[in-house]
């Protein structure tokens, strides 16, 4: 009867910004969040391989040990701040118990952003950059956690879940605002960019080596070549979507229910092409067109 009442409530505009109504009520809470120098922080927009980019953090931090990442799902290793969902426990109640160094995981904009892990200069590892031919797939792919996940409203069509996806009007708002403001960030902040080429997708990059060593450069470790060359095995797209650890089967299937889509889904670019009608995509081009104009990086085709 909790999980009837807790499914499918409209978002919630918090200073513009439409949230999934659970995550707007722990924006207070998350007011008290007081951010560490060596917190991390992995800063996407949904359904840009947050999770992938979770585990190989997670693994760099336990030192490469499978084990350890076996220990507890990745929302509970890596903090979601502003997660809270009835019957689960709240990213502010998991960190609690999150030793430091932390790894932490936010969806938010900016303006919504808990100001202290500013103040900290807190390191931040984004999400993809405005390349069109990834954007397209996040599309595709947040319609389809739509379906699933059911803290969402209802997505209705794809049609009318695109138009809205274009117009902002989707949990956490504007994709085009989002990766603009914190591509900003990246002048003043420790940021660091993913190394994504015109046809990957976050989740499962042609070359994940070039990207795991990226990243331990940045959080300023190294491991072994050995433990690296297992990573890149462990955190395979194909690997993650078996892991219970990784692939949200912990959860309810009263919030998530992966008999209508898979959280893991394909992991893969392109699939927009099976989606977007012709008529959509023309639509679509000209859209991000004209909101990504005055954007150095829109029209990269390799970074
Ligand atoms: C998640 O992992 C479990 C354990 O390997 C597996 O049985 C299940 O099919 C996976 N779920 C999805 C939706 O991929």
């Amino acid at each position: 009867e909790l999980i009837q009442d807790t499914s499918r409530p409209p978002l919630e505009y918090v200073k513009g910004v439409p949230l999934i109504k659970y995550f707007a009520e722990a924006l207070g809470p998350l007011q008290s969040f007081r951010a560490r120098p060596d917190d991390l922080l992995i800063s996407t927009y949904p359904k840009s391989g947050t999770t992938w980019v979770s585990q190989i953090l997670d693994m760099i931090y336990q030192g490469g040990d499978l084990e350890k990442c076996r220990r507890a799902p990745i929302f509970m290793r890596v903090p979601f701040l502003e997660f809270k969902v009835p019957g689960i426990p709240s990213g502010m109640e998991t960190l609690k118990d999150t030793p430091a160094p932390r790894l932490l995981k936010t969806h938010l904009p900016l303006a919504l952003l808990p100001q202290t892990l500013l103040d900290q200069k807190v390191k931040v590892r984004l999400g993809p950059l405005p390349l069109q031919v990834f954007y397209v797939d996040v599309a595709v792919s947040y319609y389809h956690f739509y379906l699933m996940a059911k803290v969402h409203p209802d997505p209705g069509t794809w049609d009318s879940f695109l138009e809205k996806f274009m117009a902002g009007e989707v949990s956490y708002g504007s994709w085009y605002q989002h990766v603009q403001e914190w591509w900003e960030l990246s002048h003043t902040h420790p940021v660091l960019l993913p190394l994504l080429r015109r046809h990957e997708r976050a989740s499962a990059p042609q070359n994940p080596k070039r990207e795991i060593r990226k990243i331990l450069e940045f959080v300023g470790r190294s491991l072994p070549e050995e433990t690296v060359d297992l990573m890149v095995q462990h955190t395979s797209f194909k690997e993650m979507k078996k892991d219970p650890m990784a692939n949200y089967t912990t959860v309810p299937q009263e919030l998530m229910d992966h008999s209508i889509s898979p959280f893991m889904r394909k992991g893969m670019a392109g699939d927009w092409k099976t989606t977007f009608t012709v008529a959509q995509n023309e639509c679509f081009d000209a859209d991000y067109a004209e909101k990504m104009a005055g954007c150095s990086l829109s029209f990269r085709s390799e970074l």
